[in-house]
């Protein structure tokens, strides 16, 4: 039998967070539930985010009220402090995650905090998750290159994802954030995260701005990661990383795994009526 290899499905959370056009909550309820029948087994599909800062992410509450859940899938939210956590406790949501950066310019831009403040921020989210019983996963974004300061070192990302491990995170997930990572640099960067995290912990979350995204989860496959965050349609970026393109598109994703004879347990159709579904959800991207 082929190795699996797990999508997790960023589309309606990082996929839209970054569309100007207010897009109806119909409209990602109904790209939700046609994405729970595709075999994800975890889908992320909210953010308790300031709607000041990325006003798109508002209606998440109502999101996750109004999708029809699927079995065997965890319906995932961002929670970037206890504000955000106990809203996506409320609206029920599966498992949350807690967002740092490598790199001290984005994390400013980004959640206006240091790299030290935010932690000091994510320490009572990942106490209250543990008392719920809500598993949190920990995004690091910058892990090659920021927007605003440049080069990332590979030990800083060591460092940051070292602390999110034993802050309590069950799997470190690593952004491209602006898609500027190539495989020599992403490359080198796994070295230094896999010193102190098991590849079993860690999954690839990179963005397809200069289109080598496939490229990068192929290096990273060989480091051995098993874990690629992907969107339908390509869709995404972050409102606060100027430049920053979409995902990894997951269809794309999905027939490179299998090509490279890798089970992913997605039913591809599926996948194209969503892609299809979050390409005409589309609307200008925010500068
Ligand atoms: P702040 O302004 O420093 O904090 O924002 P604050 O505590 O002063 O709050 C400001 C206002 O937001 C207040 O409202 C708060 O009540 C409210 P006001 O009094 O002005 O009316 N507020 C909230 N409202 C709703 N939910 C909350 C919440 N917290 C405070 N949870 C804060 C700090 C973190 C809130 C802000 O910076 C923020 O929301 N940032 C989020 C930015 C974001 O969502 N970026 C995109 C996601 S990360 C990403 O895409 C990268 C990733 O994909 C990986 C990769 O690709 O690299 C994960
Ligand atoms: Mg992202």
């Amino acid at each position: 039998m082929s190795e699996y290899v797990e999508i997790f499905e960023m589309g309606p959370r990082d996929g839209l967070q970054n569309e100007k056009r207010v897009i109806p909550l119909a409209e990602k309820i109904a790209l939700v539930d046609c994405l729970s029948g595709a075999g994800f087994k975890r889908i992320e599909v909210a953010s308790f985010v300031s709607p000041k800062w990325v006003p798109q992410m508002a209606d998440s509450a109502d999101v996750l009220a109004g999708i029809t859940r699927a079995d065997g899938v965890s319906y995932a939210a961002l929670t970037p402090n206890m504000r955000g956590f106990e809203a996506a406790q409320a609206a029920r949501a599966d498992e949350v995650a807690i967002f740092a950066s490598a790199s001290e310019g984005f994390s400013r831009a980004n959640i206006n905090a240091t790299i030290e403040e935010s932690f000091a921020r994510f320490v009572p989210v990942v106490e209250a998750a543990r008392t719920a019983g809500i598993p949190v996963r920990g995004y690091i974004s910058c892990v090659t290159d920021c927007p605003y300061d440049g080069t990332v070192a590979p030990g800083a990302v060591a460092q940051v994802a070292e602390k999110l491990l034993a802050l309590g995170c069950y799997e470190i997930s690593l952004g491209d954030t602006i898609g500027q990572g190539r495989p020599e640099t992403i490359a080198a960067m796994l070295e230094a995260v896999l010193e102190v995290v098991p590849a079993a912990q860690v999954a690839g979350h990179y963005h397809d701005t200069a289109g080598r995204a496939l490229d990068n989860i192929a290096v990273s496959l060989e480091a051995g990661l098993r874990v690629f965050d992907a969107a339908v349609g390509g869709l995404g970026g972050c409102p606060y990383a100027p430049g920053a393109a979409g995902n990894a598109a997951t269809e794309a994703v999905e027939g490179f795994l299998r090509k490279q004879g890798y089970e992913t347990g997605l039913d591809a159709t599926v996948i194209a009526k969503a892609a299809a579904m979050a390409r005409a959800m589309r609307g200008e991207a925010v500068a």
